[in-house]
């Protein structure tokens, strides 16, 4: 993938995030002053703000391997085994969408984490027999959308948690110039302060849009990114003035079109617009609830007055 190319590989290359790259700083350098690996890490938030990012960096900044798996690949006891029992000493086990791990599966981490044990079944019948194996002490730094969907043992054993956040246009402004600069497409800062409004929050969006404008730019134009090039081309792919996509306002016009602005729960939400829940609460819902377009309460999402204000649509009076 070549997102790899404009990816920052150390903390201080790392924009925005602030918070986050405060802890970090502190505890990798403690951690590596006290020559021990990092203790294992959560990292959570919505797709596309850098949890993957983050933990390759963590593995460049300890000055250690890292091995990548996602929840889902770990099919059997043995898939896990095998990646445990390759680490070296301090290596970053990263597995992505870490909720997504069968039960079976869980339960080899627990004591993998706690006490880099592993404790496995193999055989089956009367030949099965159980095997304790020494790993080196390692890393486990996991990757999920929500934090609520780990199961509180998981959970528990992580000494670092963090939360990602949506980026400010400010700093994804800065995300567009650098990937700009490391890909050689030639961007006014009023191009990469369009790009950075329309990319709700999201870096991956912001790089992806820079590239579509950059085609877009090259062919109708002289190749630079003004911004009126970047509204042209953003307008063409139906990325809206609030950086709503297609999905975003499916999902808005929806709520106030079939559920009289809500209430409405998400399973029928998800119903009306054939799509599936976990894409509307991981994927779309998180941007528009930051931003102020829908509310979630007990009874079901709810489409504000600045969604009706959105699509220039009254709100009915109850
Ligand atoms: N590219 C994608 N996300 C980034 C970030 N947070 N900092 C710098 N470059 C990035």
């Amino acid at each position: 993938q070549h997102d790899r190319a404009i990816r920052p590989a150390l903390l201080q290359d790392y924009i925005g995030q602030p918070a986050v790259r405060e802890k970090m700083d502190i505890f990798i350098g403690a951690a590596k002053k006290r020559e021990e690996p990092l203790d294992h890490t959560l990292i959570f938030g919505p797709p596309g703000l850098g949890k993957t990012t983050l933990a390759n960096i963590i593995a460049n900044e300890m000055g250690v391997n890292i091995k990548t798996t996602s929840g889902p690949v770990l099919e059997k006891a043995g898939d896990l085994a095998a990646m445990l029992t390759n680490l070296e000493q301090g290596d970053v086990l990263f597995i992505d969408e870490i909720h997504r791990l069968s039960p079976n599966i869980e339960e080899i981490l627990y004591p993998a984490m706690e006490d880099y044990q592993l404790d496995i079944m193999i055989g089956e019948g009367p030949a099965a027999r159980s095997i304790k194996l020494d790993l080196p002490p390692f890393t486990l730094v996991g990757a999920t959308t929500r934090a609520g969907q780990l199961t509180s043992p998981l959970r528990d054993r992580f000494g670092i948690v963090e939360r990602l956040e949506f980026y400010s246009v400010q700093d994804l402004t800065t995300i567009v110039l650098r990937s700009a600069g490391k890909l050689e497409i030639e961007v006014e800062k009023e191009g990469a302060h369009e790009i950075a409004m329309r990319s709700r929050g999201t870096p991956r969006i912001a790089n992806r849009l820079l590239r579509r404008v950059r085609d877009f730019a090259e062919v109708k134009s002289d190749g630079r990114i003004t911004q009126a090039v970047a509204d042209g081309a953003l307008n063409m792919l139906h990325v809206d003035k609030a950086g709503f996509d297609h999905l975003d306002r499916r999902v808005l016009l929806a709520l106030i079109e079939k559920f009289s602005g809500g209430p409405a729960g998400i399973e029928n939400i998800a119903a009306a617009l054939s799509e599936v829940r976990d894409t509307l609460e991981d994927v779309v819902e998180p941007y528009l609830i930051q931003q102020g377009y829908l509310i979630r309460t007990p009874r079901g999402r709810i489409a504000t007055d600045l969604a009706y204000l959105h699509f220039d649509i009254d709100r009915p009076q109850a």
